[in-house]
Formats: C-alpha cells, sequence, structure tokens
C-alpha cells in the first residue's frame, strides 16, 4: 500500500464544516456525546445528495436493480443466522488500575497507553447495540440495533423477488442507520457509533461471480472518480485470506488517501451463497432460485459493494478542500462536483438599495423553484463571493443596477472565478445546461453585455 496522508488537515475540515453548519458535536450544549455528530443546514443538503447520487447511479439509471427501506429493528434470529451474535466482536483489553479499555489489536506494547497500567487479557466484546422490544426487559425481549444494512435484504430476497418479477442477475439497494458500538472511534465522521450505509446486494448464478465481482469493484471505484474525487487519492487492495471476514470469498477495499493515511472508503465483497443459505436453515423456509431458461433451482452468490455515506462525504469534502491566492488572499474553497454541492446558486444583490430588492427577490424565487437557492445580501460582494467559495456554490448570480434596465444579470463561477452576463429569461435553462457539466464558457455569452455593463 503507498505511503502518505492527504495534505488537507482534518481540523481544518472539522473546523469549517463546525463554522459554516455542516456538521456539529452532538449534543454540544451537554458537552457532546462520544463519536456522535449532527449534520447542520449544509451537511444534511450534501449528505442528501451523496445519497441521491449513489441512487440514482445503483437504481435510477439501471434495470437491474431494485431498493428496499427495511426496519432497523429485526427479529433477533437475523443475528444469529447472520453469524453476528457469535463473531461480530473484537478482541478488548482492560486496564486493571484506570478501567480504560482498548482494542487488543491497537495496541503495540502491553500496557496501558494512558496510564501505563497492566492490561486483562484480551475478552471478546460484541459491537452490536442491544435493547428491549416492548415493556418487559428480559432476555426474550432482547432485540438489535442493526450493525448493517445489508441482512435487511437478505431476509427479503424472496419478497422482492415475487414481487418485482427480475431475473437473475439482479440485485437489492438499501440505504439507511446501522450502530456498532466501535471500541475505537475518532478520525471525525469516520468511524462513528451510528452512522449510514448503502448497500448492495447483487445476486448471480454461481460460477458468473467472478465475473461479477470484478463489474462491481470497477463500476463502484468509478462512481467516486465521477463525482470529482481525484485518482491519485483513490486506490484498490486486495484482502489477504487471513483479514477476510467468515461470510467473503473475496474481497476489495476501495481506499481514500484521508488526513490520517490510507483507509477504507467501500467493501466490495463476493459473499457466495453464505447469507441465503444461513437464512434458510434458521427461517426454515426456501431462499432459492428457479432459472426457468435451465429448468434448474439453486441458491444464488451474491456480491456486496458496501459503502458509508458520511465516511464518502469526508471522502468528498477533504478532497474538495482548497486554500488558493486569489487577488492577494488566501481563498477557501471547497470544488465540490455541481451534483454534491449544498446550495447550487446564490442570489447576491449588489446592494440592500430598495430599488434592487424586488427583481433580486423575483430571481430568487424563479431559481429556488429549480435549484437549492440562497439569497444573500450581507457585507460587500467580495465577501459574499468567499462565503459562497467556502460551502462550494458553484454559481452566484449578481444583480446590478443594470440589470434593471437590461434584465439581465451576471453569473459568476466558482472554480474559475469568470463571469457571463446573460438574460433572466435564459438563466435556469443556461444553469441547468451547466450544473450538468456544460463547460463555463464566458465568450458568447459576454456579447449580450452593453458597455455600460462592462464598464467600459
Ligand atoms: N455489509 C458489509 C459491511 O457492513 P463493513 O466493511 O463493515 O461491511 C461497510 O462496512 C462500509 O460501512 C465501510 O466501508 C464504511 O464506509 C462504513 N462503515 C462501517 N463501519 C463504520 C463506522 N463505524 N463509522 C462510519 N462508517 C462505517
Amino acid at each position: 500500500m503507498p505511503e502518505g496522508k492527504n495534505k488537507v488537515d482534518m481540523e481544518k475540515i472539522v473546523s469549517l464544516c463546525k463554522r459554516r453548519g455542516f456538521i456539529f458535536p452532538s449534543s454540544e450544549i451537554y458537552g457532546g456525546l462520544g463519536s456522535c455528530w449532527d449534520y447542520g443546514p449544509l451537511g444534511v443538503e450534501l449528505k442528501r445528495n451523496v445519497k441521491e447520487a449513489w441512487w440514482r447511479a445503483v437504481i435510477q439509471e439501471r434495470d437491474d436493480m431494485v431498493g428496499i427501506d427495511a426496519s432497523i429493528m429485526m427479529h433477533p434470529q437475523t443475528w444469529v443466522a447472520s453469524g453476528h451474535v457469535e463473531g461480530f466482536s473484537d478482541p478488548l483489553v482492560e486496564c486493571k488500575d484506570c478501567h480504560l479499555r482498548w482494542r487488543a489489536t491497537d495496541l503495540n506494547g502491553n500496557s496501558c497507553p494512558d496510564c501505563s497500567g497492566e492490561l486483562t487479557e484480551p475478552k471478546q466484546f460484541n459491537l452490536m447495540f442491544k435493547t428491549f422490544m416492548g415493556p418487559v426487559e428480559d432476555d426474550a425481549s432482547v432485540v438489535y440495533l442493526r450493525p448493517e444494512t445489508a441482512q435487511g435484504i437478505f431476509v427479503n430476497f424472496d419478497n422482492v423477488l415475487a414481487t418485482s418479477r427480475k431475473k437473475l442477475p439482479f440485485g437489492i439497494a438499501q440505504m439507511g442507520k446501522s450502530f456498532r458500538n466501535e471500541i475505537t472511534t475518532g478520525n471525525f465522521i469516520f468511524r462513528t457509533r451510528e452512522f449510514e450505509q448503502m448497500e448492495i446486494e447483487y445476486f448471480v448464478k454461481p460460477g458468473t461471480d467472478e465475473k461479477w465481482f470484478d463489474y462491481w469493484v470497477k463500476e463502484r471505484f468509478d462512481w467516486y472518480l465521477k463525482l470529482g474525487i481525484k485518482e491519485e487519492n483513490l486506490h484498490l487492495r486486495k484482502h489477504g485470506n487471513k483479514e477476510l471476514a467468515h461470510y467473503a470469498k473475496g474481497c476489495y477495499d476501495i481506499e481514500y488517501l484521508f488526513p490520517m493515511g490510507w483507509a477504507e472508503l467501500e467493501g466490495i465483497a463476493n459473499r457466495g451463497d453464505f447469507d441465503l443459505v444461513q437464512h434458510a436453515k434458521y427461517s426454515g423456509k426456501t431462499l432459492s432460485y428457479f432459472d426457468d431458461e435451465t429448468g434448474e433451482h439453486y441458491t444464488p452468490y451474491v456480491i456486496e459493494p458496501s459503502a458509508g455515506v458520511d465516511r464518502s462525504m469526508l471522502a468528498f469534502l477533504v478532497d474538495a478542500y482548497d486554500e488558493e491566492l486569489a487577488e492577494g488572499e488566501t481563498r477557501v474553497v471547497l470544488h465540490l462536483h455541481p451534483k454534491l454541492a449544498p446550495i447550487k446558486v446564490v442570489i447576491l444583490p449588489l446592494s440592500r438599495n430598495v430599488k434592487l430588492v424586488p427583481l433580486a427577490r423575483e430571481v430568487y424565487t424563479e431559481l429556488r423553484r429549480h435549484f437549492m437557492t440562497q439569497y444573500d445580501d450581507a457585507q460587500s460582494i467580495g465577501r459574499r463571493y468567499r462565503r459562497q467559495d467556502e460551502i462550494g456554490t458553484p454559481f452566484c448570480v449578481t444583480i446590478d443596477f443594470q440589470s434593471l434596465e437590461d434584465k439581465q444579470v451576471t453569473i459568476r463561477e466558482r472554480d474559475s472565478m469568470a463571469q457571463i452576463r446573460l438574460p433572466i429569461n435564459e438563466m435556469v435553462k443556461t444553469l441547468q445546461a451547466k450544473l450538468s457539466g456544460e463547460p463555463f464558457d464566458a465568450q458568447p455569452l459576454w456579447a449580450t453585455r452593453t458597455p455600460d455593463a462592462l464598464g467600459q
């Protein structure tokens, strides 16, 4: 694995996220809650956009995939069948002096990293959060908060097969919250105890699984590139035999160069028929597929691309972050892909002059029907541009006195800082085209600007 760390400082990302309303420490007024984070007004938009981009790529634009949304609490037998009750654990050691617990595999020496105290022998610690369903707190009412969304898909395999009338190969996708009582958390939203996953279970005919495994590794790797992640910050790592999860025949991690170094962004596993066989055994139901071309019944194999929403968000934020010198000042800019940017366009009246307000509000009302739009009339235009650069807004629309005369506005693009002037009634169409990737070519549109507006 190549050495190194992303040169972007995690502290700067955490600070920007707090300052601009992307991510706050959870229940901060009470001092926060370990490794829990709240998404603020911009964070929630970025998160929605990441999920929307994934859903679009894996469901909307394909005819071999459908989605589900299963409940977080599932029948407790699910987790016995899946192996989580038995095996989803980490070896923990406890300091005999300060009683802090550590993951045995994270330690170099034999003493407590905090107080150098003596450590206990490792003991297995299950990572699933337990709670009780119903009014009685006894063993019979124990339920778990799901530690992965995957099992909600497996237990619904037959329901989806019967209702969607899909034929192999086909996949089921789900996104939603998962919970793990992680021992080692940290690095901001990289590893938390409550997080969101985006998972696909792609069912294939046994024997074709290797082909589909390679296909999904490439497909998922390309998804991050298409959304703007720099290729040099992304690589694949194949799991060695000892590292493979109990269910996996093979696994690749897509790793990203985070500020703390290379780490898993998404795992793609070949799960064979492990899950369907286990659930069939524990539920007593048949979970197989009838192949009407060959007349055979068999249990499909499964390829599982499993991604984290929060972890992807962190990668997109780190990758987009830049500090550039512009007009003698440092400009902090998030070069987020337009699809991911929380706000697509902001309306900036040149000043709060009452003559400008009606037109500026009219343009704002029109644009917000089409895009996530903000209206900002506080402070100088330069400072307002900087504010939008910092949150990754691709386009700023300025309304000036000339706009009252010629019904044209100026549009400034975030990355190049180039500006074009164009008629208000062409704005929606132009912004739609630019947001979906058309180059920001100023030339043809400058012609529509009057010499006055150009200051000539
Ligand atoms: N169903 C397979 C599965 O859950 P995993 O590698 O344990 O596999 C998949 O998790 C993805 O979920 C990871 O690549 C990561 O993006 C995300 N993830 C897992 N644990 C996480 C945690 N504690 N905090 C944030 N994201 C996590």
